[in-house]
């Protein structure tokens, strides 16, 4: 998202309005936008505020009383009131990525709300693969941002979370999604958004989410190429097997009552003027209940920067006809009404617009009256960084952490042992770098430092200013006290001067000096040498794996408040990590190889290809790595051998399509098909520790997609020296078919074989008439 100067403008007009007036009583209490007050005569007796009729009734009411240039005044993010219809303004642009935070201007923090829980980002708190985690995480951000919505200092419609695919590791926004994988991607979306939405009675939204950017967007900034003027090339058969996947999910099984369009073009079309992707996609075929917002400008960037139409008023009209409902930015507001009178539009397309805002913000109860007397109204200032919100922040950072090496089990330290622990790196004491971007005003802090000093006593030295390392004038201090230390701790990575958003790397080094810090410290330290990299995308430590010296290497993304308790609890052991990669570390040369612009997922001649799914070349750490302080195995113990799909129309298939080409998924009945696999985990180590299963397919030999894809994953806590049987659940159509050019889903036919760990299993899949499934 991009800042709009004219909030600015209107900050300082507001300011010199109440300096000009002389007002001087700042402490106003603040009281969340409604309408409906009952005790308003005006209103009370209205039929879009009578309670007891449909929502759909109540909004069709409502834009009937408005005019045009109220009506038009609604489709942007800074709402204007309708003082006559007792209606307040509001601002749509609130973010809620891993927190409420307070990047949107419809979220301040100060005064009974001076912060809120800041969980990890997402890229961390993906690595723990925890569906219940993720969900658990929604519920209390939303506990949060209602509170502070009754406090009214925050609004009910969050435009998180961020669900595009990670594709590339330069890209700077990748720290906000759940990583490369689609399948991952898609879960943590649908988890995520149910977690804030609430599970409401009939259709009541607790928040109101937002999965964006779609699609096809993870360029930032890079060689010259910005996301406002990229147009991203996609093949029909990556945008519905990768880049789409996601908001499928999110809209399909999250429910989600929002989906922002990206700045980049897709194709050749803006994607917010794009009728296909949003009228025909998000809300024909997934069936989206709420509203498509554009992202910020984004309708003005179409027409000044990417001169997609010749006039303002046909970018007004080409979006709103594309599905667009509501615009991040001032254009529809200054455009809409002229290309009503010019034709291009018609009055029932913004009524059409405007029912689905107005319908969410029904949904969420903002028309029927004083918000303190509705279900939430209970929630308060001592709602939010309670101290179970604050505990669960701390477990997500803990579920998170990925132990990446632990050469002769070098962690955990022993509090016996290493009494003493230097405590080095540009990282080592940081607090606003562990919630990264997108965050909020935390609750409080706990660095690494302080985290470690829990434990040990500690020698600290930074060895480096910042991140970018541009000298080693401190190096000598960081040597001096690795060698009167029993360990040394070196926590190093990048920040948001390194990747952000506007910001992609041009390389996966760690910048500046930080390799000759870390190697001359391991050379210099007395005891075990660890390495903990603090970053949200991946870095080549090819020399850190190599170096004997240092006896592990520990991945901790941005960890969020409680980042520091939780990187020194893996550290001494107190904690067993268990995260995993939810993306591949590629090694430096790679990205010389791989343009950023390059939108393909496959590799075709020259060109790699991308994520586990499809390149196939050397990597520093492969997605779904992550060691324990135990060891696992699996056993099978129970999974079907054949599997039937029924057809849904036996004319619709012959033999050769079957064999060439796989059963069109909207050909069978398979909505509810689902393999069972129940694998034995067993703990053969003699600690505690947390296994995540993942499973993935491989198709049938053919000229299919992915040689590997993930089909399902879950996550077991197992007792030393104990065994688990797992359930997994594998749905046929979604997870074993396969997209062709067309980008058409089809089921291949014949043996699909399964892999957990080292564990391989075949399943046969066949088409019949009936189904019979023996599992
Ligand atoms: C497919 O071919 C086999 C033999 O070649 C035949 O027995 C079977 O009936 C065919 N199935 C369909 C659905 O046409
Ligand atoms: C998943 O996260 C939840 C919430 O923190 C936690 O209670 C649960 O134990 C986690 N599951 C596993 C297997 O660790």
């Amino acid at each position: 998202m991009a800042t709009i100067k004219s909030n600015k403008i209107f900050l300082l007009v507001l300011l010199l309005a109440v300096l000009a007036s002389g007002s001087i009583v700042l402490s106003v209490q603040a009281r969340a936008p409604f309408a409906c007050d009952p005790r308003n005569g005006l209103t009370r007796s209205l039929r879009f505020c009578k309670l007891n009729v449909p929502i759909h009734v109540r909004v069709r009411d409502l834009i009937g009383r408005l005019t045009l240039q109220e009506k038009i005044r609604l489709l942007v993010n800074k709402a204007i009131d309708v003082p006559r219809l007792g209606i307040q303004g509001y601002e749509w642009w609130s973010e809620a990525l891993h927190g409420v935070s307070n990047v949107g201007p419809g979220t301040k923090f100060g005064g009974a709300f001076p912060g809120a829980t800041s969980f990890p980002q997402v890229i961390t708190t993906a690595a723990s693969f925890n569906q219940s985690l993720w969900k658990e995480i929604g519920r209390v951000v939303s506990d949060e941002a209602r509170a502070m919505y009754n406090g009214g200092v925050a609004g009910l419609t969050y435009w998180s979370p961020n669900v595009n695919i990670f594709r590339d590791p330069r890209w700077g926004r990748g720290q906000e999604t759940p990583g490369e994988d689609p399948v991952l991607a898609g879960k943590y979306a649908a988890s995520y958004v149910q977690g804030l939405q609430g599970n409401g009675a009939g259709n009541r939204l607790k928040v109101a989410a937002c999965c964006k950017h779609f699609t096809a967007y993870d360029i930032d900034n890079w060689n010259g190429v910005d996301r406002f003027h990229f147009n991203a090339r996609v093949s029909k058969q990556d945008l519905a097997d990768t880049y789409n996947v996601p908001f499928k999910s999110c809209v399909v099984e999250g429910k989600v009552a929002s989906v922002m369009c990206s700045y980049n073009q897709v194709n050749g079309k803006p994607t917010c003027a794009d009728p296909d992707l949003l009228r025909n996609t998000v809300r024909g075929q997934w069936r989206l209940n709420g509203y498509i917002v554009s992202d910020c400008d984004s309708v003005g960037i179409l027409y000044d920067e990417q001169h997609y139409t010749r006039t303002p008023e046909e970018a007004a009209a080409d979006t709103i006809k594309a599905g667009l409902d509501l615009d991040c930015g001032p254009f529809l507001a200054l455009h809409t009404e002229g290309a009503v009178r010019n034709g291009l539009l018609s009055i029932v397309d913004i009524d059409n617009a405007l029912a689905n805002t107005i319908t969410v913000q029904m949904r969420l109860g903002m028309f029927d009256g004083e918000p303190l007397n509705q279900l939430y109204g209970n929630l308060g200032p001592r709602h939010v960084c309670t101290g179970a919100h604050q505990e669960l922040a701390l477990q997500a950072a803990r579920q998170g952490i990925v132990l990446l090496e632990n050469r002769g089990r070098s962690l955990p330290l022993s509090t016996a042992r290493h009494h003493t622990v230097a405590v080095i790196g540009p990282n080592s004491d940081v607090t606003v770098t562990m919630i990264g971007n997108y965050a909020g005003v935390a609750c409080g802090y706990t660095t690494p430092l302080q985290g470690i000093a829990r434990y040990a006593r500690t020698i600290h030295q930074t060895g480096c200013t910042d991140v970018a390392c541009s000298g080693n004038q401190l190096f000598g201090a960081a040597e001096v006290a690795a060698r009167q230390a029993d360990a040394t701790v070196l926590v190093m990575g990048l920040d948001q001067s390194i990747e952000a958003e506007f910001r992609d790397r041009t390389g996966l080094l760690l910048p500046g000096h930080q390799q000759e810090l870390v190697s001359r410290v391991a050379r210099a330290s007395r005891g075990p040498v660890i390495l903990v990299l603090m970053c949200g995308g991946p870095v080549d430590v090819s020399f850190a794996k190599k170096d004997p010296r240092i006896g592990a290497i520990l991945w901790v993304g941005y960890p969020g408040q409680a980042g520091g308790t939780a990187i020194a609890d893996v550290l001494f052991g107190t904690t067993n990590p268990g995260g995993k990669l939810p993306n591949t570390w590629y090694p430096q040369d790679y990205v010389a190889k791989v343009p950023m612009t390059n939108m393909g997922m496959r590799p075709s001649r020259g060109y790699p290809g991308r994520t586990y799914r499809f390149y196939k070349g050397p990597v520093v750490y492969p997605f779904g790595h992550g060691l324990s302080y135990t060891t696992f195995t699996h056993k099978l113990a129970k999974a079907p051998n054949k599997v039937s799909v029924q057809l849904a129309n036996l004319n619709a298939f012959t033999n050769s399509t079957l064999l060439t080409k796989g059963l069109r998924v909207s050909h069978t009945k398979c909505d509810a098909l689902t393999i069972g696999l129940h694998v034995d985990v067993k703990n053969e180590g003699n600690v505690d520790g947390t296994h995540t299963l993942l499973i993935f397919s491989t198709p049938p030999a053919g000229k299919w997609t992915a040689t590997k894809q993930l089909v399902g994953f879950e996550k077991v806590h197992v007792l030393a020296g104990s065994n688990q049987r797992v359930k997994v659940g594998i749905h046929v159509c979604k997870h074993l078919s396969v997209v062709d050019h067309f980008g058409i889903r089809r089921i291949p036919m014949g043996e699909h074989e399964l892999h957990v760990g080292d564990l391989k299993h075949s399943i046969s899949l066949e088409a019949l008439e009936e189904v019979s499934l023996n599992n």
